[in-house]
């Protein structure tokens, strides 16, 4: 067996098998589950439509007029500025489109990028859990240490106190995620002020993952906490064009921080991609600059399919969290019966032909058990619809199982 960093990597985000050999990630075995059972993949976060047609034939107009070489290491300048004017007519921040704005592969490239750039070794990042699996790879990565502040099933609140406690003298880097995979939450305004008191108190930084940032349903609001006092200059603010304009696979990011602070990331993202995506980064600049009742008819669509999936799970028999926004809605499948969502996820496939992911792949310890599971409502509404009266046969089979005799 190969020895070297990836079994480190492997160990934090639970993909070192027992013997010794990388294991899938359960996103890669529950979609392999969907292909060999044709059962409906809610577990992976992708849309099963194209976004915008106009932004499909800005990248192909794009690729037939030549932009089809390396781009600059921090991104076209019209992509910077549109990343720059975008933010400041949604959010009225005012990131210089020249030194504060770096154009990278994808949200994941940002955040291992700033993750290795800003942290090292034995400096601590503060994640709040569930997370996204690449924070612990990243922080692997950087010889850096996760410590670990829980939300709460069911109301998935910022506990201040708890993130208070986990600020040491080591902390380099407050994580937050908003709107947040996989509970489908968004913060507040308390809970956000409560991250800034406390990065300011500690002086330490934050990042926050905004990659959800147009997936907010009525009645919430996204708030960038670089918009709180005195955050501007102390938070690295990350998104991606993937999910809100359903083009998972461009792989177009970005951030913005302070000029010094994208120096250090940029020295860092050169020798990771260096560059990507030429084509896309023309046409993602075009459809920022969208008017904001398209951005606006994005969200409530997704919220009509959020919603479609939410009552079709209740009606099958979960407990669910209607979600504030993301691709993602969470159920708890204790009263039907299963404390462990991982074994229903295995089952899920062969008794009702829907494959969804379980909420422990995003825990610290993956092998802790958890009755949560992660539905995704990215996909079309006639494909939700069919899941939604798959899912009810679980309730059945609940109730034929509970009649049998024993
Ligand atoms: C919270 C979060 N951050 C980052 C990413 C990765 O984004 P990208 O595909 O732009 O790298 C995802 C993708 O699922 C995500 O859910």
């Amino acid at each position: 067996m190969v020895n070297g960093s990836w079994q480190n990597v492997a160990a934090a985000t639970g993909l070192l098998g027992g013997d010794g050999r990388p294991a899938p990630t359960i996103f890669a075995r529950m979609s392999a589950l969907a292909t060999q059972t044709g059962a409906i993949n809610l577990g992976q976060g992708f849309p099963d439509t194209d976004g915008p047609s106009e932004l499909l034939e800005a990248a192909v107009t794009a690729i037939r007029g030549g932009a089809n070489q390396y781009p600059p290491v921090r991104g076209i300048p019209a992509l910077r500025a549109a990343i720059a004017e975008h933010q400041r007519r949604h959010y009225g921040l005012d990131p210089d489109p020249d030194t504060e704005v770096l154009v990278t592969a994808g949200a994941t490239e940002a955040l291992t990028a700033t993750i290795i750039a800003l942290c090292s070794p034995g400096d601590e990042v503060i994640v709040l859990e569930p997370f996204y699996d690449s924070y612990a790879a990243a922080i692997e990565l950087a010889g850096a240490v996760r410590r670990v502040v829980p939300l709460r099933w069911p109301e998935y609140r910022l506990d201040a106190d708890l993130l208070a406690a986990a600020v040491t003298d080591r902390t380099r880097l407050i994580l937050i995620n908003t709107p947040h995979n996989p509970t489908g939450r968004v913060f507040d305004t308390d809970e956000l002020a409560a991250v800034a008191r406390i990065a300011q108190a500690a002086d330490v930084l934050v990042v926050t993952d905004e990659v959800y940032e147009h997936l907010v349903f009525t009645p919430h609001r996204h708030v960038p906490l670089a918009t709180l006092d005195g955050m501007a200059d102390r938070t690295i603010t990350i998104s991606s064009a993937g999910k809100t304009f359903s083009v998972t696979g461009w792989k177009i990011g970005w951030l913005h921080a302070r000029a010094d602070l994208v120096d250090a990331v940029a020295a860092v993202k050169q020798f990771l991609t260096f560059v990507n995506g030429s084509p896309f980064q023309p046409a993602v600049a075009s459809s920022l600059l969208m008017p904001d009742d398209r951005f606006a008819s994005i969200a409530a669509d997704l919220q009509a399919r959020s919603e479609l999936l939410t009552g079709g799970l209740t009606a099958a028999g979960f407990d669910v969290r209607p979600s504030d926004g993301t691709y993602f809605v969470i159920a708890d499948a204790a009263p039907l019966g299963y404390s462990d969502g991982m074994a229903l996820c295995l089952d899920l496939p062969g008794l009702v032909g829907v494959v969804a992911v379980p909420v422990q792949a995003f825990n610290d310890d993956p092998s802790r058990p958890s009755s949560l599971v992660r539905f995704a409502s990215c996909k079309r509404p006639d494909v939700i619809a069919e899941a939604a009266r798959r899912l009810a046969g679980l309730r059945r089979a609940d109730r034929m199982a509970s009649a049998r005799p024993t």
